[in-house]
């Protein structure tokens, strides 16, 4: 066991606090990976600070020269890929198999925007008046706050970071306080790979503290932020009050509908890996199943047995399937929503916190299903990040389409249906930013725009290439006029009207 530090202006460095938390093992509780900085607003502004300098520098570096960075940052992620997969493990819980699949989409994230920093386009457009040309190019906007979350400890921050910094911005790094070595880990990275000190600066500790003092930092001006529909109300008020530009990826209830003519193994094959996958801790779990009622009772009897079947247990042991929830205040959450469900629909798998042998020091919770779930009830409505899934049954893909958008969130939907009719009509109908047919509602690849509507998000999009640019960039148009009088636009293009 260590005790890690703050990465500030190229330097590990203790926090100003002299306090610190313990990083815990949620498979074993008693297993603490390091004590970690409880920082505050005195580490932040010593982190804003050296953002600030290094700035100029950094924007200053040809974009391509960021972007080989970049690519340098991903080759280390490639050479630590499984060293990095059994800390995450460790530190978050998730099964080998999904921390590889994270610091996959590391790796990957660094490869679409290392290169990125070859394009960045603007564009041109012609002049309305002669002797005169227009163009556009992005400019950074300054330093970057990145506040992310604990179920994906290495590709989220990667989501960020590295399209912040192909674009020219520096960066301050606030990781939740569950996961943070993987962002220790990924700042290792970017030393390692020679960004120059103050582009990249970490700094631990709560949200209460650190969040807050980045997000009212007046010399941070964009923000992005991944976490709860709550927090991320607050940020946007407060961001929105100093003109900051925020992004923000909220919470998901996601569903799934499988009509009558589906493939049903392949439809439970996918509800399957959508629920329980990551212990139904993403914000794009399927946390509802909509079933057509020509199949729903054998969708039912099919998904319990596997339900049951799936292994759980530490994440570290390869065989293990489903590992556990990330600390004992999720398990007392996903167990109230439970208690909950159980006056709303009827519990057929699961349903209680798994507390005995192997499961004894850890944040165990049984893959739990509920049936006879209406669209009104809480467990249809709320987000419940856990593994608990609630079926609810329709008539036909109308009434399945609407149960689907009956909510407050946008993010990912699933149809499963060998119809290309209604497979379209799907398409055109759900409200969700991402849409999956004959798939489950997870697995999003990381060069597509990830984000959602309603809730979920205040319509920015990270991933891909241009949407997350518009998060990162300013755009500048440049005029230049070379006819040596003075021409107006608007009204010397139609003199002789
Ligand atoms: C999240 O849950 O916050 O699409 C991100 C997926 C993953 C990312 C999830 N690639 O499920």
């Amino acid at each position: 066991m260590g005790t890690f530090k703050n990465f500030i202006g190229g330097k590990w460095v203790a926090p100003r606090t002299k306090k610190s938390f313990p990083n815990r093992n949620p498979a074993d509780l008693t297993d603490i990976i390091g004590e970690f900085p409880a920082s505050d607003g005195r580490d932040v502004d010593l982190a804003v600070a050296a953002a600030k300098e290094a700035y100029d520098g950094w924007r200053r570096t040809p974009a391509p020269k960021r972007g080989e960075l970049i690519l340098k940052v991903g080759q280390i992620l490639t050479r630590r890929k499984e060293e990095i997969a059994r800390a995450m493990t460790r530190e978050m819980g998730k099964v080998l198999k999904e921390t590889r699949g994270d610091v996959q989409e590391g790796i990957d994230t660094a490869v679409v925007h290392g290169s990125e920093g070859r394009r960045l386009h603007g564009f041109s457009a012609p002049s309305e008046l002669p002797n005169k040309v227009g163009w556009t190019v992005r400019s950074p906007i300054g330093v970057a706050g990145l506040i992310t979350p604990w179920n994906f400890p290495l590709a989220i921050p990667t989501w960020k970071s590295f399209p912040a910094l192909v674009a020219g911005n520096t960066i301050v790094l606030k990781p939740a306080s569950d996961t943070p070595h993987s962002s220790h880990l990924l700042v290792e990275a970017f030393e390692e790979a020679g960004l120059p000190p103050g582009v990249v600066n970490l700094v631990h500790g709560s949200g209460s503290s650190v969040g807050n003092a980045i997000v009212q930092h007046s010399d941070v001006r964009v923000i992005s932020f991944t976490g709860s529909t709550a927090v991320g109300r607050e940020i946007s008020a407060t961001a929105g009050k100093a003109l900051k530009r925020v992004s923000l990826e909220l919470g998901g209830k996601n569903a799934m509908i499988v009509m009558d003519d589906a493939d049903l193994e392949l439809a439970v094959e996918g509800v399957l890996w959508g629920a329980f996958g990551t212990t139904g801790q993403r914000c794009t779990a399927t946390s509802r199943l909509i079933l057509q009622k020509g199949i729903h009772d054998e969708m039912v009897r099919r998904l319990i047995g596997r339900v049951a079947a799936l292994k759980i247990g530490p994440g570290l042991e390869e065989e293990n399937e489903v590992g556990p929830l990330i600390n004992k205040a999720r398990v007392e959450a996903v167990d109230e929503y439970v208690r909950i469900g159980r006056k709303e629909g009827e519990l057929v798998c699961g349903g209680e916190p798994l507390t005995t042998g192997v499961f004894k020091k850890g944040c165990f919770y049984a893959p739990t299903v509920f049936t006879g779930v209406k669209p009104t009830a809480r467990i249809a409505r709320e987000e419940i990040f856990g593994p608990v899934l609630s079926i609810l049954a329709v008539k036909d893909l109308d009434e399945g389409i609407r149960c689907l958008n009956d909510t407050a969130y946008g993010l990912s939907s699933s149809i499963y249906t060998r119809d290309v009719n209604r497979a379209f009509t799907a398409m055109q109908e759900l409200e969700t930013g991402i849409v999956y047919v004959n798939a489950p509602t997870i697995g999003a690849e990381c060069h597509y725009p990830f984000g959602g509507t309603k809730d979920t998000g205040n319509g920015h999009r990270e991933g891909g290439t241009y949407p997350v640019y518009e998060v990162f960039t300013e755009w500048k148009t440049i005029y230049v006029d070379y006819s040596g009088s003075l021409q107006k636009a608007q009204i010397d293009n139609r003199k002789n009207e």
